[in-house]
């Protein structure tokens, strides 16, 4: 049974029902599963710990960390049979959205790169079970993930016990793609050696003594398709800003011709964003970044990018059929890593990246909200946005200038809630345009920003706003009595309009 996907003859005797891995979970213990923006979730036993949670009269409240957020409805299920007392480090499901906001479950917002570095220091706690979808178990025991490494390496490393959940539906093919590679604890850490998008500098399975594996299930689901919108007239026109931009840089000497790896964040801007380089002259483009969305297979397939290094793949239904029905066409031009890895400082500030994510809202100096709305409510998280950010050597965000048909500009004097401080931000661009912030102090910041990316709704009162706090001095003026005013009229009459 299985000889192909459990090739440690050992482990078979480990097979078990969902219901009966489930068991092992109890309450208040701190569970990581994997799942990585809804590519290679565990999709059986986190479903059974909810119905145990719902059906049991014992309490069964969880820790639950992964790499990011889940398919398959997992969070609104476990949110649903009140299995989650605390959620790190992403999410992006309505109902754990709601819960989040209603303080009944704690939700910590983490850059993507440090959960398991926190975990590793003993800093949050100790895993109690890693719950890990793998394609193969090897014949030394090492668990082949699926479609996202994210987390999944270090949970079974730090874990107490693992479960592995062996997905009939994920191809076997994927066995290959992998790199994982594990930093030593700090202090006694060498360099991180990647210094191409390109290099593996890992192993292809996640090795772990086989005894740890406390329990396997078989499933045969597919990953949840994602959920991005396809490009409109405005992400096209936020395309056409950038690579404009780009094409300037490379003329002045600033970039070369063949451009440095980029980033694209979740969502549909981001994607949209770089599925609009397949119409621009630049050519041989790597991607080095977390999440590989559709638009990353437009540019492979189009021969535009030669190479995509990840966390995850994460695609639209039609499009997964496609990408995992000929892994073989793209075996050579693929890597996925460990999350602390994709995202990690050392290599983002050594590769010299374009880091191009999206923005709730920025204000006319450059500072950025990607997760608060109004500043208080928890839209999805930081994700990955801020490890990319911060080391970046082109900290780019972008979004629509409006929101809600216009009651909403997202272009504000203020941000309620930060992100990404005007230090870390060095382009916003919308469809209206692209301010590049780089080497400008705030009060050129702020007229740059109102020009070139306000909507012509919003930009006489941010002008006003800015000339009547310019008028009160400071090195970045604002009038603290009126610059949540965009906010507050937009919560008393639902538009930020007068
Ligand atoms: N205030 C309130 N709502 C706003 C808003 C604002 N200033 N700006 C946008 N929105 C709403 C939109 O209306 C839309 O709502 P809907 O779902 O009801 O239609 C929703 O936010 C999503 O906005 P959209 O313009 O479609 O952009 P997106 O899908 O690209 O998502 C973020 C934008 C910011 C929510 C998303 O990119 C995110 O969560 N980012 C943080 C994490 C991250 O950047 N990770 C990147 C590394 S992986």
């Amino acid at each position: 049974m299985f000889e192909d996907r459990i090739r440690c003859a050992a482990l078979r005797g480990k097979i078990t029902s969902a219901a009966d891995a489930a068991r092992l979970v109890r309450d208040g213990m701190i569970v990581g599963a994997s799942g990585f923006t809804r590519a290679g979730d565990a999709k059986a036993v986190p479903l059974e710990i909810a119905r145990r949670a719902r059906e049991e009269s014992d309490p069964l409240r969880i820790t639950l960390m992964t790499g990011a957020s889940l398919g398959h409805d997992t969070d609104r299920l476990l949110t649903e049979a009140g299995a989650l007392s605390r959620r790190l480090p992403f999410q992006v499901d309505t109902t754990l959205r709601r819960a989040i906001n209603r303080g009944d479950v704690m939700f910590v917002d983490q850059h993507l790169s440090e959960t398991v570095e926190l975990l590793r220091a003993n800093r949050l706690g100790k895993l109690d079970i890693a719950i890990v979808e793998a394609v193969a178990i090897t014949e030394n025991g090492g668990i082949v993930p699926t479609t996202s490494v994210g987390n999944s390496a270090s949970f079974a490393i730090l874990a107490e016990k693992v479960i592995v959940e062996i997905n009939l539906a994920q191809p076997l093919a994927l066995e290959g793609l992998h790199d994982i590679w594990i930093p030593e604890r700090r202090p006694q850490r060498e360099p991180l050696p990647i210094v191409r998008a390109h290099d593996r500098i890992g192993v292809a399975a996640i090795e772990i003594p086989p005894e740890k594996i406390a329990a396997i299930v078989i499933t045969n689901t597919p990953d949840s398709a994602s959920t991005v919108l396809p490009a409109d007239a405005d992400t096209a026109l936020i395309a056409g800003h950038l690579i404009e931009f780009f094409q300037h840089e490379v003329s002045r000497g600033r970039l070369p011709k063949r451009l440095p790896p980029l980033q694209a964040g979740i969502g549909t801007i981001a994607n949209a964003v770089l599925s609009g380089f397949a119409a621009s002259p630049f050519e041989a483009l790597t991607i080095y970044s977390e999440v590989l969305q559709d638009s990353t297979f437009d540019l492979l397939d189009s021969g535009k990018a030669t190479f995509a290094s990840g966390a995850s793949i994460t695609l639209s239904g039609a499009r997964q059929e496609k990408v995992f029905g000929e892994l073989d066409r793209y075996r050579d031009r693929l890597v996925l890593r460990p999350q602390e890895v994709s995202n990690h400082p050392e290599v983002i500030r050594r590769l010299g990246l374009i880091a191009i994510n999206t923005a709730l809202e920025a204000d006319i100096y450059g500072n950025v909200n990607s997760t608060h709305v109004g500043g208080t409510h928890m839209m999805n998280g930081i994700g990955g946005s801020g490890d990319f950010a911060r080391n970046a050597a082109y900290a780019i965000f972008a979004t629509k200038s409006v929101a809600k048909d216009g009651r909403i500009s997202s272009i504000v004097p203020m941000v309620p809630h930060c992100d990404h401080n005007e230090h870390d931000v060095d382009i916003v661009v919308t469809e209206r345009g692209l301010a590049n912030l780089t080497g400008l102090a705030p009060r050129e910041r702020a007229m740059n920003v109102i020009q070139n990316c306000a909507h012509p709704l919003y930009r006489d009162l941010l002008r006003d706003y800015y000339r009547d706090a310019a008028a009160l001095g400071g090195h970045t003026p604002h009038r603290l009595d009126q610059a949540f005013s965009f906010h507050t009229r937009l919560a008393q009459s639902g538009s930020m309009l007068p």
